[in-house]
């Protein structure tokens, strides 16, 4: 039996953070192991606190063991593609390619890594109206709720992402604006990561957007973070404002095969407690596949559908924020949760953060209903 020990962060959320202790990592049995991915699917983000030693190799191997058949970093090389908005939030350390530096401030040496300059995502740069400069550091939005996913060719969303807090500013708070209409808000730990549990939001669902999500398919765009880098986002960070700003697919990278676009189910299993989550990206979805072959290809449309049925699973009491400790190792269930960076940063402020993920060695797992469904790319 393992002596690990897991505790519940949020009684109100008991999908939703576990502290794990009494735990090394160093030298982790096959048993222990398994301890570690029960709790992983049980509470799917899980936190091992006083991991500053912990190198980019034992990170990715740890990262790994979810998935030994797991090969390249989870957006292969396509963040590499200087449009790609992605592109410019990822420092790759050099020799461990599957591991990024993320983070906010001057860094003169980490890894490899010489003379950085880290830039936390701010909002102002991503969605469509922006916090007035003058209260930029008391309110803040969530920066984009997504999925960690190339959501493009052959790579599978990853399983797990690992995220390691090296430094982390001293601690003050921001209050999260939701600026849709509604008076939402939420009061966060500086540079929190946000995190909301894709099964809270499928058991939001009303009985018609349940049966429509166990029997749709998304379809993703080609070269999704280069599509959307002309676009803007809604204030919620969940989706983007239809003003058709996205780049013409004539204006993107060629398709070299049909097949490299990606069409997932929206719902994914837990393989663990067989719950359902909601899970779609909702910055790059493009088209909705129903059961009976239609395709809803309006875009606005489309996002409306899914922002619909989103929401709801991102209200202040559903959401989990994480309150970063140096040494933090955090890891998460991809295909679980929904995530957001979160808040703005004084330049002089240093956060350095290193994430981990690895494109899956299997497609997720949908319903049975979408399983069997016919493909159809229109
Ligand atoms: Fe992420």
């Amino acid at each position: 039996m393992s002596a690990i020990t897991v505790s519940p962060i949020n009684p109100a959320k008991p999908d939703l953070g576990a502290l794990v202790d009494n735990i090394n990592l160093d030298n982790l049995s096959d048993t222990d192991f398994d301890a570690l991915s029960t709790a992983l699917y049980t509470y799917n983000v899980i936190c091992i606190r006083n991991q500053s030693k912990c190198t980019p190799k034992a990170q990715a191997e740890l990262t790994r063991r979810f998935d030994p058949t797991a090969r390249s970093y989870g957006h292969g090389k396509t963040i590499d593609a200087k449009r790609s908005i992605l592109h410019p939030d990822l420092k790759t350390i050099p020799h461990q390619p599957e591991v990024q530096v993320i983070g906010n401030g001057f860094i003169p040496a980490y890894e490899g890594l010489q003379n950085v300059t880290l830039k936390h995502p701010h909002h102002r740069t991503f969605h469509r109206t922006a916090i007035p400069e003058a209260q930029d550091l008391a309110f803040t939005r969530f920066y984009r709720w997504h999925i960690d996913a190339a959501l493009y060719g052959d790579l599978h969303p990853p399983l797990v992402t690992s995220l390691l807090a090296v430094q982390v500013p001293r601690g003050r708070t921001q209050t999260v604006l939701y600026d849709d209409g509604s008076d939402d808000r939420l009061d966060v730990p500086l540079g929190t990561t946000a995190f909301v549990s894709g099964y809270a939001m499928f058991d939001k669902l009303s009985p018609e957007q349940r049966a429509l999500a166990m029997t749709s398919r998304v379809e993703y765009a080609p070269h999704p973070y280069v599509w959307i880098s002309t676009a803007k986002s809604r204030s919620d960070g969940l989706g983007m404002v239809s003003e058709g700003k996205e780049v013409p697919l004539n204006g993107l990278p060629p398709v070299d095969r049909a097949t490299d676009i990606q069409i997932l189910p929206m719902v994914w299993r837990n393989p663990v407690t067989g719950r359902f989550a909601l899970q779609i990206h909702p910055a790059v979805v493009r088209k909705i596949h129903l059961r009976d072959g239609r395709v809803v290809d309006d875009l606005a449309e489309v996002r409306d559908i899914v922002h619909d049925l989103q929401r709801p699973g991102i209200a202040p009491e559903l959401v989990y924020a994480h309150d970063w400790r140096e040494g933090d190792l955090v890891l998460f269930n991809n295909h679980g949760v929904l995530h957001s960076v979160v808040g703005a940063f004084d330049r002089d402020e240093v956060r350095l953060f290193r994430q981990c993920n690895l494109a899956a060695s299997r497609p997720p797992v949908g319903p049975e209903a979408v399983e069997s469904a016919p493909v159809s790319v229109a």
